[in-house]
């Protein structure tokens, strides 16, 4: 079954081909970031005006590389929820209108599960289903908008077992970067400099450490920002090098360490990182180093596959239309989706 995906939520337009929910056909995302660069952040009205502008481009371009034509497609999958309206709605519109003029029915997506479902996805090209999560287990969702911890019972079970009490992880790394001015987006950059740094030069909290598996980035945020004044005040400006490093050893120490909690809570031998933070290489390679004594199943999608795509929404796409078909719930094939900004888990 091909599913065609598409992604719009926030500032890349994407465009997908997966086969069977696993098999990446194309995956063509297109990443408005030097656009709102100038701004410090993102700017929603030209994020819904660029994706506008490409959506089109990058579908011809997502069946080109596919090698598939427009009847190939069984089924269209979009994300409809959580992210800024605006945006959503141009993709939203975009998959109305190609289900409504080629009868192909629609599938509407929340982004955080397309997140979860990156962990099902095989690199382009490979049929290698060995790396594939086995359920239940645990996912890290750590983006620029979300922190959570979810329990995957099965394909269509998710329990959030811990998230954050107030900032996202990746939202506490583009507010670093701002002191710094590092530019937008901040974790790339951050994640650049910290590998030339010293992460115990400076101590930053651990937050809620020992409560529960909710987490609080608002803290370091703001230790952050005092470490940097005060720094500035005795005229030894802080080193960005060790100041990086230090914060993003902060971060990491947290967010594994709740995670491991969280499977031995839960009895989980799998644990799946998923979101734009995760694409971060020391991150990954702390993860393995801390989860291997514990026996840990890590999944770490490619980087590719951590920040939004459209190949993650139509791999989603796919497992609930088949759950739609095999449950005899007939399939609505044109439903009136509604964007949902709020849509969570
Ligand atoms: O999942 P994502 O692409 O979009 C959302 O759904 O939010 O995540 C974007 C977030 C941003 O906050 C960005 O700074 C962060 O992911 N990010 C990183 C890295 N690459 C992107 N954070 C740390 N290290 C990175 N290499
Ligand atoms: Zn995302």
């Amino acid at each position: 079954m091909i599913v065609l995906g598409i992604e719009t939520s926030c500032d890349e337009t994407s465009v997908a081909v997966v086969k069977d929910g696993t098999e990446v056909l194309s995956n063509i995302v297109y990443s408005q970031i030097v656009k709102h660069r100038p701004y410090g952040g993102i700017v929603p009205e030209i994020a819904s005006r660029l994706h506008a502008e490409c959506i089109h481009d990058l579908y011809k371009r997502a069946l080109d590389q596919a090698g598939i034509t427009v009847s190939d497609i069984d089924v269209c999958a979009v994300t409809h929820g959580p992210g800024l309206e605006g945006s959503l709605l141009v993709g939203v519109m975009f998959a109305k209108t190609f289900s409504k003029l080629t009868g192909v029915p629609l599938v509407p997506v929340n982004h955080l599960e397309g997140h979860i479902y990156s962990g099902f996805l095989d690199a382009v090209g490979s049929t290698d289903t060995s790396s594939q999560p086995l359920f239940p287990f645990i996912s890290l969702i750590v983006s620029g908008g979300h922190t959570q911890l979810v329990r995957v019972h099965d394909y269509f079970n998710f329990e959030i077992v811990g998230q954050t009490r107030d900032d996202a992880a990746g939202e506490a790394f583009d507010k670093v970067a701002r002191l710094l001015e590092l530019g937008y987006p901040g974790g790339p950059v951050i994640e650049r400099l910290a590998k030339e740094g010293n992460p115990k030069a400076y101590t930053f909290p651990r937050a809620m450490k020992h409560q529960g598996l909710d987490f609080s980035f608002s803290g370091l945020k703001t230790a952050v920002v005092q470490t940097f004044k005060e720094q500035q005040k005795l005229g030894t400006p802080v080193v960005p090098e060790d100041f990086c490093a230090s914060f993003q050893k902060a971060v990491s120490d947290i967010l594994i360490f709740k995670s491991l909690k969280a499977c031995q809570e839960s009895q989980c031998s799998t644990l799946l990182l998923c979101g734009g933070v995760t694409a971060n290489r020391t991150l990954r390679e702390s993860f393995a180093v801390e989860a291997a004594p514990h026996n840990i199943r890590l999944l770490i999608p490619p980087p590719s596959y951590s920040t939004d795509n459209a190949a993650m929404i139509a791999s989603a796409g796919y497992f609930k239309y088949q759950h739609q078909i095999t449950t005899h719930t007939e399939p609505t094939l044109y439903p009136d989706i509604r964007v949902i900004p709020n849509l969570s888990l």
